[in-house]
C-alpha cells in the first residue's frame, strides 16, 4: 500500500464532527501533530451513517483543512469504529493441549485464541476486534500466561468486538468517495482508550468513559485486560435538546447556555442572558434552571453507563476510577457528577504522549483522532496493518498481545 511512512493520518467521524489528524513520529517514540482538520458532521445519527453523501462532503472537508494546515496530501487513513452498534461479546474455546508432559506452549496459547475467536457471530454484524483476555488450564483458575504449566485442557477466553455490518460498509464507503483508503480500522472506543489510559490505570482497574454528541461509549480495564465495551445511543446532543424544548429556544442558544452554564454550584444564583435573535426578544434564564434540566440528562446518562457491562465493573472494584472524554468532558461540573453518580473518583482524559499543535490537541474532544494516530504508529511498527488481512477476523490485537509474551 502507497503510503508516506513517515507519517500516519486517523479520522474520526463522529456525530457532531468530523477529525482528521496528521502525526509524526517524534524523537520520544510519540506522536507530533504536524495538520489537525475538523468540519462538522452531516449524515450521522448516534456515531452511524445516515446518509453517505453527507459524510463523504464532511470528511472532504476536515481531511482539505488538515492537509492545508500540514502542507501535504492525505491518501490512506486509520479510521475508528463507532456508533450505537457497536458491541463485545465473549468468545470461549477449549482446546487439548498438544503435549501435555512438556507444558503448555505458546502455539497452544495461540491455537486457543484463535479458536475462541471464531465463535460465531450473527450474520449481519462483521468483527472489528478480536482481543484476548485469560486463560484457565483444565478447570483451574484463570491466569493471564499459562506458558509451561502442565495440564491437559486449555480454555481461552477472548472479547469480539462487533458492528453491524451495513454501518461498517456505509462509513467505509463514505470515507472511499472522499477519496481515501482506509489503511485500517478498530473500535474507536479501543483508540481512545489508547490515547488517555496510563498503563497503571488500566492495571489497577479503569472506566473511561466518552462521552460525545449522539453516543456514550464506555469501557473498563482491570489487571491490563479489556473487560468489557458498551456504547449507548445517547450522548450530549440529548443535553442540548432538552434546553430547547425546556426552556422553548433555539438549537444554537440551547448549546450555548449549555457550556455556560453546565452543572455545577457554581453561580446558581445568577442569570444567564440570551440575546435577541431570529425575530425573538432577548431572555434572561436563571442559571440554576438551566443546571438543573442539564443535571437531569447527565445523571440519567451516568446511570445508563453504570448499569451498562463496563459500569458493572464498578462493582468488582476500580482502583483508577473513571476517567471521562469527549466533548462532554467539557461541560462545567460534568466530572464531580460523575464521581456522585458512579461513586468512584473520576478525571478528565485528554490525549496523552502527543506534541504539536498542542493548543487544538489537548482537549477531550481529540482523544479519537489521537488514539488512532497511536494505533497507526503501533500497527505499522508492527506490520500488522490489517488492510492485508481483511476477510477473515482481525487478528491484529492477538498478534501485539502475543508479541508481548514471545
Ligand atoms: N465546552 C463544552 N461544554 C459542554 N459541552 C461541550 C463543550 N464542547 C463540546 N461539547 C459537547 O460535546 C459534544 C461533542 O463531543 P464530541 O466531539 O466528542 O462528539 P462526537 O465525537 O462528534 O460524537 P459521538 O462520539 O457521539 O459520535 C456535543 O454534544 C457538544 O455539545
Ligand atoms: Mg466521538
Amino acid at each position: 500500500m502507497s503510503h508516506d511512512a513517515e507519517t500516519v493520518a486517523a479520522l474520526a467521524v463522529g456525530t457532531s464532527k468530523v477529525a482528521a489528524l496528521v502525526a509524526e513520529r517524534d524523537e520520544r517514540g510519540g506522536a507530533r501533530v504536524i495538520g489537525v482538520g475538523v468540519h462538522s458532521t452531516a449524515g450521522i445519527r448516534k456515531g452511524e451513517v445516515t446518509n453517505v453523501e453527507g459524510v463523504t462532503g464532511s470528511v472532504e472537508k476536515a481531511v482539505a483543512a488538515a492537509e492545508k494546515v500540514c502542507n501535504r496530501p492525505i491518501r490512506s487513513v486509520f479510521l475508528g469504529v463507532g456508533g450505537a452498534s457497536l458491541e463485545a461479546q465473549v468468545g470461549r474455546a477449549v482446546i487439548p493441549v498438544s503435549r501435555p508432559s512438556a507444558g503448555i506452549s505458546s502455539r497452544d496459547m495461540e491455537r486457543a485464541l484463535s479458536a475462541a475467536g471464531m465463535t460465531a457471530v450473527p450474520p449481519e454484524r462483521e468483527t472489528i476486534d478480536v482481543i484476548p483476555e485469560d486463560f484457565a488450564v483444565d478447570d483451574g483458575e484463570r491466569v493471564a500466561n499459562p506458558e509451561g504449566l502442565h495440564g491437559s485442557r486449555l480454555a481461552a477466553r477472548v472479547l469480539i468486538v462487533t458492528a453491524r455490518l451495513a454501518s461498517v460498509q456505509n462509513l467505509i464507503k463514505s470515507v472511499n468517495q472522499a477519496g481515501l483508503t482506509v489503511e485500517d480500522y478498530i473500535p474507536e472506543p479501543l483508540a481512545v482508550s489508547l490515547s488517555t489510559l496510563r498503563a497503571e490505570e488500566q492495571k489497577s482497574g479503569v472506566l473511561l468513559i466518552d462521552l460525545g454528541a449522539g453516543t456514550t461509549s464506555c469501557l473498563c480495564y482491570r489487571d491490563e485486560v479489556l473487560q468489557a465495551m458498551s456504547v449507548l445511543g445517547v450522548g450530549g446532543d440529548h443535553i442540548t435538546n432538552d434546553l430547547s424544548i425546556g426552556l422553548k429556544i433555539l438549537q444554537g442558544q440551547a448549546e450555548e447556555l449549555k457550556q455556560k452554564a453546565g452543572c455545577g454550584p457554581e453561580g446558581a444564583a445568577e442569570t444567564l442572558a440570551l440575546p435577541a435573535g431570529l425575530g425573538r426578544a432577548p431572555l434572561a434564564i436563571p442559571r440554576a434552571r438551566v443546571s438543573r434540566i442539564i443535571e437531569l440528562r447527565l445523571e440519567e446518562i451516568f446511570s445508563l453507563v453504570r448499569r451498562g457491562a463496563a459500569g458493572a465493573e464498578i462493582g468488582r472494584g476500580l482502583g483508577s476510577g473513571a476517567v471521562l472524554t469527549g466533548g462532554g468532558a467539557l461541560l462545567p461540573g460534568a466530572v464531580a457528577l460523575a464521581e456522585r453518580v458512579l461513586e468512584v473518583p473520576a478525571r478528565v482524559g485528554r490525549p496523552r504522549g502527543v506534541t504539536g499543535l498542542s493548543e487544538i490537541i489537548d482537549s477531550p474532544l481529540f482523544t479519537a483522532p489521537a488514539g488512532l494516530a497511536a494505533y497507526g504508529f503501533q500497527a505499522r511498527e508492527a506490520g500488522s496493518s490489517r488492510a492485508k488481512e481483511r476477510g477473515g477476523p482481525a487478528w491484529s490485537m492477538v498478534k501485539d498481545w502475543l508479541g508481548k509474551y514471545f
